[in-house]
């Protein structure tokens, strides 16, 4: 740590969450993540964006796996647990000036300014243990030699990611990470019915598939729905090229995908409300798992009219561009609660890949009372009356 920057309560609140890492790191499988985040603009290393810390058992014991993520490239050194808590502490406030923790008892989130340092604890995001066994730094999700790859234009025929794909690499590699989480969480049946809504050149319905067939031995079917018929040809095509018999695209419109079975629904960066309509269907299909990563958010910046202590600050644009998303997203998960779902609203890529980076995911719950549903629509009718707005598009497509 540096002292000569950190001074009086800040160093307190580093040592508190270094005391947080030590107790988590005692017993590998408490710690989950730990990411360090927002390089200082000065550092040397300054392509270096983040670090993300994973506990993984070695076979010469347990270790910590840091994920060194640069500007292009992703690099992984482990670190025994002592050599991990030592790095941590001599890159918060030189390196890193953000850290978040997340443990089985606590998330934990340190924010260090030239002014001092806050720190911030909640409830844990995730109870269940860590799994050592599955060493995600060696367990590659996705072979980068996989011929739809190079048929896409992300890899070359070699299975090189391309330069100018690395963004999209890593997008449908977390992708793939999220999926994972999601599947141990509430596992998929064999014969898992998908769809992706609003597929487009189909990246990650094509990576989605590969995973639970060839990484999970799943025996899925999984449908694009696209309304530009060029990109549904193509992939169709690309599908039957590589033998993925089960993986079909259909050119049609998300409100028109007749109700079916759905294990899983997903809608990646589907246009506005293109969004709402695949909740709608996966809701109405009674899905078990729901993957949203909203695109443009204009249903509510339309009709949102504040009538609440925020209203003289979004005159300005930027800041009602983004009160805006936060409200429409934030009512979404809300409503899935309300039908039933325990949902989670997080950072899919970071923002330097694109500004539409949200992603909500949702699994249905076992159970679910009267009581639970009315407070969440409660919650949805007071958000609505402070901010004006009179209907959510999702509400009336429900
Ligand atoms: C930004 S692209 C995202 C593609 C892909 N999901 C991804 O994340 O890489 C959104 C796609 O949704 C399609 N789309 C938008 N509204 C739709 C609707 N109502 N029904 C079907 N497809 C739709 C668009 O044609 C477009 O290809």
């Amino acid at each position: 740590m540096n002292c000569s920057f950190l001074c009086g309560m800040a160093q307190t609140q580093v040592h508190t969450f270094m005391d947080y890492c030590r107790e988590a790191a005692a017993s590998q499988q408490d710690w989950l993540k730990c990411t360090l985040a927002l390089p200082v603009a000065t550092d040397a290393r300054s392509d270096l964006k983040s670090i993300t810390i994973r506990p993984v058992l070695l076979k010469k014991g347990p270790h910590f796996a840091f994920n060194f993520r640069y500007k292009t490239r992703d690099e992984v050194k482990n670190y025994t647990p002592e050599a991990a808590l030592l790095e941590i502490e001599n890159l918060l406030g030189t390196h890193f000036m953000e850290a978040t923790l997340q443990t089985t008892h606590r998330d934990a989130h340190l924010r260090i300014t030239p002014e001092g340092a806050t720190l911030r604890t909640k409830a844990p995001t995730q109870t269940a243990p860590a799994d050592l066994k599955h060493d995600k730094t060696k367990v590659r999700l996705l072979d980068p030699a996989a011929p739809w790859l190079h048929a896409l234009g992300i890899t070359t025929a070699k299975g090189e990611v391309l330069a100018n794909a690395q963004d999209k690499w890593r997008q449908i590699n977390k992708f793939l990470e999220i999926i994972s989480n999601l599947h141990r969480e509430k596992p998929l049946p064999t014969d898992a019915q998908i769809a992706d809504m609003g597929s487009g050149k189909g990246y990650l319905t094509f990576a989605l598939y590969n995973y639970l067939t060839d990484g999970l031995g799943l025996k899925p079917q999984v449908t694009g729905i696209e309304l530009r018929p060029n990109l549904v040809e193509l992939c169709n095509k690309l599908a039957q090229k590589v033998g993925y018999q089960q993986l079909t695209f259909v050119a049609e419109d998300i409100r028109d995908f007749p109700m079916e079975r759905l294990d899983m629904l997903i809608a990646l960066h589907a246009c506005d409300t293109a969004t709402d309509l695949a909740i709608a269907k996966g809701l109405s299909s009674k899905a078990e798992i729901v993957v949203v990563a909203p695109c443009c958010h204009k249903q509510i910046r339309r009709d949102m009219h504040p009538a609440n202590e925020l209203s003289p600050v979004l005159k300005h644009g930027i800041l009602e561009e983004r009160q805006a998303e936060i409200v429409t997203d934030g009512i979404r998960a809300l409503l899935l609660e309300a039908n039933g779902y325990k949902t989670s609203v997080f950072e899919f890529i970071s923002t330097e890949h694109t500004a539409k980076n949200v992603m909500i995911t949702a699994l249905k719950k076992q159970t679910h009372t009267a009581a639970q549903q009315k407070a969440a629509l409660d919650k949805v009718a007071a958000i609505k009356a402070g901010f004006g707005i009179e209907k959510h598009y999702l509400e009336t497509i429900i």
